[in-house]
């Protein structure tokens, strides 16, 4: 069992995971990160080796093709590898808690075989559909439609921002069966891509190796049994599928943290200044005392939340919790470490301004900071009245 106190109560599985993860992002990945980055090139190799590593469907059962460790492994491993390249991070996080997750928690014995088994092999990769252009920290307004005819569902709309979108084969998509009924309306099917259109990749900020594309929907016919759930239970689906998500993006963030931490204590050891080497100077002694200090609860906050949920607890809160403050340390630890390397934190030769341009989308996706203060004062106000 895992109690939050410290590093060394990592039991052996998880410790040998971390090492193995660790061993591969300094080798396979972060050498590499850079370049990808720029280039906008999908690191399909590096993908297909975390497949064969297990690491693609870390949380799937076995008997559905995945490693079937719990989420403080998946948080514990998605770290390392974003450590090593933050896109590699997002790409194995939408896999695992957003489309394999929900197809594992909800689909019925055929779904799994054939929607579940192949991606959480790494042979295939899945994506999640549920922002549009019209809303996204609402998702209960989802527009997307899906009628359903005697032998199929036919699903019109467009979804937006979504990762992965260039190279998934499946995606679960939201769509609404009921308008009248809001979010009660929304429904989630099993989509195959090749039905779907792909809007241009984004030009992004940062996690540039990633692809984010629309999804467009024109009259997509799917068969009853794509259905994901029950009809209705689609936003129920997609706020549970976030609980778990939030665990994934805090763990990314982790990582981006502890990348910039690294960076900059190498930098301030090697680095001379007024005949000194800057680590031996207080103010940046400060600097990386608190960098070190907020990575320390950021993670803490993030294994709680994983805690919480393998032992089958309620965690929305404590995800959100994680989610916002692990966001918030990667942005402030990748800013320090700009400052801490000065000049050299500013050029591409150094992965600090990478760290700083892919932290900032964790701030953002799924659910923005102010969302999860929403996610969080709910919980609090309900803890409250009773
Ligand atoms: N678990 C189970 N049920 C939940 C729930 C949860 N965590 N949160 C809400 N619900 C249920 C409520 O109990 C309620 O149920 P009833 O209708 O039966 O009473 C229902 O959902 C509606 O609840 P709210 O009134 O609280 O819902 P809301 O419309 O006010 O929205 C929200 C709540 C938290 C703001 C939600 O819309 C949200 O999470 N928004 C952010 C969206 C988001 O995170 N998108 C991410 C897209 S994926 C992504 O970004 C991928 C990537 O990064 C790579
Ligand atoms: P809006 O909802 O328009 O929000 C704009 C601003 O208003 C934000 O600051 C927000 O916090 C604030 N705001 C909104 N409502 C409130 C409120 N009630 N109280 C206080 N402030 C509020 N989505 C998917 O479905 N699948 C994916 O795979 C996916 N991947 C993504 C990858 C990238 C790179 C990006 C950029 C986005 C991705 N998203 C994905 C979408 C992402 O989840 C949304 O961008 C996010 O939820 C915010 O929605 P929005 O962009 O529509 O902003």
């Amino acid at each position: 069992g895992f109690s939050a106190l410290s590093y060394a109560d990592l039991g052996e599985d998880h410790t040998m995971l971390r090492d193995t993860c660790r061993m591969f992002a300094d080798k396979e990945l972060a050498p590499n990160a850079g370049h990808w980055d720029k280039e906008h090139l999908y690191p399909g190799d590096a993908v297909k080796a975390m497949g064969e590593m297990g690491l693609m469907g870390i949380i799937v059962p076995e008997e559905y093709g995945g490693s079937g460790m719990d989420y403080l492994a998946y948080s514990i491993a998605l770290e390392e590898i974003s450590r090593g390249c933050a896109s590699a991070g997002v790409i194995m996080s939408v896999n695992n808690s957003l489309y394999s997750a929900p197809i594992d928690k909800y689909g019925t014995p055929a779904q799994k075989e054939e929607h579940l088994t192949p991606f959480a092999s790494g042979e295939k990769l899945g994506c999640f559909g549920l922002s549009e252009p019209g809303n996204g920290s609402d998702a209960g307004a989802a527009s997307t439609t899906a009628r359903k005819t005697d032998k199929s569902y036919i699903l019109n709309g467009t979804k937006m921002w979504i990762t992965n979108a260039h190279e998934a084969d499946k995606a679960i998509i939201f769509a609404t069966t009921d308008k009248s009924k809001a979010h009660k309306g929304i429904s989630a099917f099993i989509v195959d891509m090749e039905h779907i259109q792909l809007g241009k990749k984004e030009d992004k900020l940062g996690i540039r190796a990633s692809s984010t594309a629309q999804l467009i929907l024109e009259n997509v016919e799917v068969p009853h049994s794509a259905l994901l759930g029950k009809e209705g239970e689609g936003f129920k689906i997609a706020m549970t599928t976030l609980d778990g998500g939030r665990i994934g993006i805090a763990s990314q963030a982790l990582g981006i943290a502890q990348a910039s931490f690294d960076c900059a204590i190498a930098y301030a050891h090697s680095r001379y200044s007024f005949g000194q080497p800057l680590a031996k100077n207080p103010i940046i002694q400060t600097k990386l005392s608190k960098m070190a200090m907020e990575l320390d609860a950021a993670r803490l906050l993030t294994w709680r939340a994983a805690a919480q949920k393998d032992a089958g607890r309620n965690f929305t809160k404590e995800a959100a919790m994680a989610k916002l403050k692990a966001s918030e340390v990667a942005t402030e630890n990748a800013h320090q470490a700009i400052q801490i390397l000065g000049g050299m934190g500013y050029v591409t030769d150094m992965p600090a301004e990478r760290h700083y341009r892919d932290a900032r989308i964790t701030e953002i996706y799924e659910g923005t900071s102010e969302i999860q203060h929403l996610v969080i004062a709910g919980a609090l106000n309900k803890e409250f009245a009773a």
